[in-house]
């Protein structure tokens, strides 16, 4: 991935602006857009739990609203050894929205697997599904 040392540096610092005082486990996301724009993001709970915001989807919003429309790469640090978990559903589906060619990093002290996005949500549902050709340049 592109600027893959820089973006994982970034990740791991944003795990450190986690607010998840209800599971205390920490995340940290930084994606990279297809302008060469980087955006961080951590993962931020609530007291009603559901309305928890995932680190990946909170670096998502942060660069669509600032005008961009297509990752091409997001990175993602949970602290701790051994087996890394990949991104939970929804995100697998926000990343796809912007992003169906994203390559996804997941890693943390001593692990990193990397996966396509296509291949962490096969046959996923987007814009092309209900024939919206979205503008990605703004
Ligand atoms: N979490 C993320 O930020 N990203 C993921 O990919 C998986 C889960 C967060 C949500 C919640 O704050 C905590 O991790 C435990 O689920």
């Amino acid at each position: 991935m592109i600027k893959e040392g820089e973006l994982k540096l970034l990740a791991k610092a944003a795990s450190k602006r986690a607010y998840c005082p209800y599971s205390n486990y920490k995340v940290g996301a930084a994606l990279i857009t297809s302008s060469g724009r980087i955006f961080t993001g951590c993962n931020v709970e609530n007291a009603s739990y559901g309305l928890t915001n995932c680190a990946e989807r909170t670096a998502i919003f942060k660069a669509v609203s600032q005008g961009e429309r297509e990752i091409s790469g997001i990175v993602t640090y949970v602290s701790g050894k051994g087996p890394i978990a990949g991104p939970c559903g929804a995100c697998r589906q926000v990343i796809y929205e912007f992003g169906e060619n994203a390559e996804c990093l997941d890693f943390n002290e001593d692990t990193e697997v990397r996966s396509l996005v296509s291949e962490l949500l096969p046959r996923g549902f987007g814009p092309r599904d209900l024939g919206i050709k979205i503008e990605r340049k703004r």
